[in-house]
């Protein structure tokens, strides 16, 4: 049997967290052929999760290095994938998701005339510069994709909106739900000992974490001086904070949250631990797009310190709220829904918006009808 042949791109942790169970559900179809190519933008942060699915990439572009620029991300990460497409000759390139790893992979399978499945197609802030440059970076994946797998009904709307057409766009759910359900276990025991030692049953614990580059500087002080301040506030609340390997966000936090032995401020978690922490956790604050669609599935409330999210089902929902990046109006969110505890039980609510735990199947099975062996 002539297989088809799938190359899967990818460069960051929550790329390869949503792509690892579509990988995974490639592996069991014996009508396809899957390669890897990582470019590995995030160098440990990726590699966290490759152990965790068990993944073995055979191509590691290597392109990471501490302190990248966006065009240099681009450049490098486009060079090596021509390269690597112009071996494997792919009837079909997988990309998930909008970081520079993401446009990367689409224009150069563009160059190569081969298809793109953009996974995780039609998210849309609406202001190109917040979150920034992912707004761009989906925009153009999109104009160059030929299969838009959107999560939802708002993202295949979005996709119409701009004229895509109708018989290209998969409502699949997202995979990040399919990861979700792998990961959280009951009774999860941490390696971790401080995460072991947390008191859950007398402690609320807020699980933070911020990266987005348009919040680095005043808005992320501000992001952490509220939270510091509401752990001063309350007796039985501590902070867990895996802070992101970005430098710029390492100093503003350690810089902020100096002395406050309520906040732990660790390094970044396994996507297991993570999201068995999040699972124990009261409540989410956030500026990560991942987050925002883990938190409402698990029940947990989340605010968003964001000024706009290509994510509103989660709001819609209920379970999340975008709060700004003001520090008074983060303050007050928070200690809303630490005082009140008929707010708090408005918002924890588990709900799924964002898909089922199949979309990955969805996915494939999309593939394998619409793409043929001799293409
Ligand atoms: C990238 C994506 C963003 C995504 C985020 C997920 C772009 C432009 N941005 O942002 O969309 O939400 O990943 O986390 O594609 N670093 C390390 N080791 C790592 C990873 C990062 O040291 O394994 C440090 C480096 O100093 C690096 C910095 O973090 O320069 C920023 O990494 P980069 O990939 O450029 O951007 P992110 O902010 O991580
Ligand atoms: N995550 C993780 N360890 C951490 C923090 C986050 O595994 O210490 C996971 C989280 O569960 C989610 C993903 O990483 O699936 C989100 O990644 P990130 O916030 O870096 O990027 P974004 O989703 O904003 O693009």
């Amino acid at each position: 049997m002539n297989k088809i042949k799938v190359m899967t791109v990818f460069g960051t942790r929550p790329e390869g967290i949503k792509m690892a169970p579509i990988i995974k559900v490639m592996e069991s179809r014996p009508e396809i052929e899957n390669t890897i190519c990582i470019t590995a933008q995030h160098r440990e942060m990726l590699d966290q999760v490759l152990d965790l699915f068990k993944i073995e990439p055979d191509y590691d572009l290597n392109i990471f290095k501490p302190g990248q620029s966006l065009t240099e991300i681009t450049m490098r990460a486009l060079e090596g994938l021509e390269r690597v497409i112009r071996e494997v000759k792919p009837h079909i390139l997988l990309v998930q998701g909008d970081t520079s790893t993401v446009f990367a992979g689409a224009l150069a399978a563009f160059y190569q005339k081969v298809k793109v499945g953009h996974v995780e197609a039609g998210l849309r802030s609406g202001n190109l510069y917040s979150p920034y440059p992912e707004e761009a970076n989906r925009k153009l994946t999109g104009v160059l994709a030929h299969f838009h797998f959107a999560p939802t009904e708002i993202n295949r709307l979005n996709l119409l909106k701009e004229g895509y057409p109708e018989e290209r766009i998969f409502i699949t759910g997202n995979t990040v739900i399919d990861a979700l359900k792998f990961a959280v276990k009951k009774d999860y025991k941490f390696h971790l000992p401080l995460l072991n030692d947390i008191d859950y049953k007398n402690k609320r614990i807020i699980l933070v974490t911020s990266h987005r580059r348009e919040n680095i500087g005043k808005p992320m002080e501000n992001i952490f001086s509220a939270i510091n301040n509401i752990a001063l506030k309350y007796d039985d609340v501590e902070v867990v904070f895996p802070i992101h390997l970005n430098p710029k966000v390492r100093e503003i936090a350690y810089r902020v949250f100096k002395g406050n032995d309520k906040v732990h401020l660790i390094e970044p978690l396994d996507y297991e631990p993570f999201t068995n922490l999040m699972a124990k956790s009261h409540l989410v604050v956030t500026d990560s797009g991942g987050l925002q669609e883990e938190a409402p599935s698990l029940g947990k409330p989340v605010l968003v310190v964001r000024e706009e999210t290509e994510r509103p089902e989660g709001i819609e929902a209920g379970t999340a709220k975008l709060v700004g990046t003001e520090y008074d109006n983060i303050f007050k969110e928070i200690d809303i829904l630490l005082s009140n505890q008929e707010e708090y039980s408005k918002m924890a609510n588990a709900v799924n918006p964002y898909g089922d735990g199949k979309a990955s199947e969805r996915i494939v099975d999309i593939i394998i009808k619409h793409i043929g062996p001799n293409e």
